[in-house]
C-alpha cells in the first residue's frame, strides 16, 4: 500500500509546482464547486497510478489543483463508494494520497437523506458525529499505515465546525448540524430502517464519507464534513427515492454550498 501511494503521489507531484493546504472531496452532484478554482491544473483519476476510478453518474473523476480565496486546494471531483465493489482500502486510497501531498485540513461534502423531521430537502448540515453501519472499517488489516486504534471522539473538528457556523452566519445561510449514519447502499433504506436510525440518534443517512474520515483521523488531519440533504429519507414523504432526484437537488444547492465553502476556506 505504501509503495502504491508513493507512486500516485510522485505522479501528481511531477505535474504540480504547488503544495496544497486544503483538501476537498466532493459528493454526488456537488462537483461543480471546482468552478471556484483559479488557474486550475486537472488530473484525471485514471491518469494517477493505482487511483480508483468512480463509476457513478454525478461523479466526474478528477483531481483539480488551484487557488480558492488565495488558498491552495486539492479538490477531488468525484469519489469512490464501497457499494461500487471496491474494498475499503481502495475507497480511502485518495485520502492517504492527499495526506502525503501535505494536506492538514480536509473538507468533505456528500448528499444524504434527512431523518430529522426539522430538515427539508436542500438544507445543508454540518456533520458533528457519525454512526458507522458499513459492517466494515478501512483500518481492518495489517497495521502498516499508522496507528490502528484511532480515537474518534472528536472526529469532526470542533474548531472547523465553529468556523463553518460563523461563515454561514456571515452569509445569512441556514446551516443544520447533526449525526450522519453511513450504510453500504446502494439500495436506499426501508422505512423500518429509517425508524431504527432515528431511534439510535441519526439525523441524516448516506453511503459515503465515514471511511475517508476514519483514515483522515488516522493521518491526523482535521476534518470538516457538510452534507446536502437532497431528500427526506424513506417513509418520511410518500414518494419514492431516486438517484435522479438526489442529483437534481444537490445541483440546486451547489451554489449555496460553493458560497459557504469559499467563506470557510477564507477563514481557515
Ligand atoms: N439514503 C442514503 N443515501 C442517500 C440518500 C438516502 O436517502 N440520499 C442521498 N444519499
Amino acid at each position: 500500500m505504501k509503495k502504491m501511494i508513493e507512486e500516485a503521489v510522485n505522479a501528481i507531484k511531477i505535474r504540480l509546482n504547488l503544495r496544497p493546504d486544503i483538501g476537498l472531496i466532493l459528493g454526488s452532484g456537488l462537483g461543480g464547486i471546482v468552478d471556484l478554482i483559479k488557474d486550475s491544473i486537472e488530473i484525471n483519476f485514471c491518469d494517477i497510478p493505482n487511483f480508483p476510478v468512480s463509476t457513478v453518474s454525478g461523479h466526474a473523476g478528477k483531481l483539480v489543483f488551484g487557488k480558492i480565496e488565495g488558498v491552495t486546494a486539492a479538490v477531488m471531483q468525484g469519489r469512490i463508494h464501497y457499494y461500487e465493489g471496491y474494498n475499503l482500502k481502495k475507497v480511502v486510497f485518495p485520502v492517504y494520497v492527499l495526506n502525503q501531498l501535505g494536506i492538514k485540513n480536509l473538507i468533505i461534502t456528500n448528499a444524504s437523506g434527512g431523518i430529522n423531521n426539522d430538515f427539508k430537502p436542500g438544507d445543508l448540515m454540518i456533520i458533528c458525529d457519525h454512526i458507522n453501519l458499513l459492517g466494515n472499517n478501512p483500518l481492518i488489516g495489517p497495521e502498516d499505515m499508522g496507528p490502528r486504534f484511532v480515537d474518534m471522539s472528536q472526529a469532526y473538528s470542533p474548531e472547523l465546525r465553529e468556523i463553518a457556523k460563523s461563515a454561514a452566519q456571515s452569509l445569512n445561510l441556514p446551516l443544520r448540524e447533526g449525526v450522519y449514519a453511513c450504510l453500504t447502499g446502494p439500495s436506499y433504506e426501508t422505512p423500518a430502517e429509517i425508524r431504527m436510525l432515528k431511534t439510535i440518534g441519526a439525523d441524516a443517512v448516506g453511503m459515503s464519507t465515514v471511511p475517508e474520515v476514519i483514515i483522515a483521523r488516522q493521518c491526523g488531519m482535521k476534518v470538516l464534513a457538510i452534507s446536502c440533504i437532497t431528500n427526506m429519507a424513506a417513509g418520511i414523504y410518500p414518494h419514492e427515492l431516486s438517484h435522479k432526484e438526489v442529483i437534481e437537488v444537490a445541483k440546486k444547492s451547489e451554489e449555496m454550498l460553493a458560497m459557504l465553502l469559499k467563506e470557510i476556506i477564507k477563514r481557515i
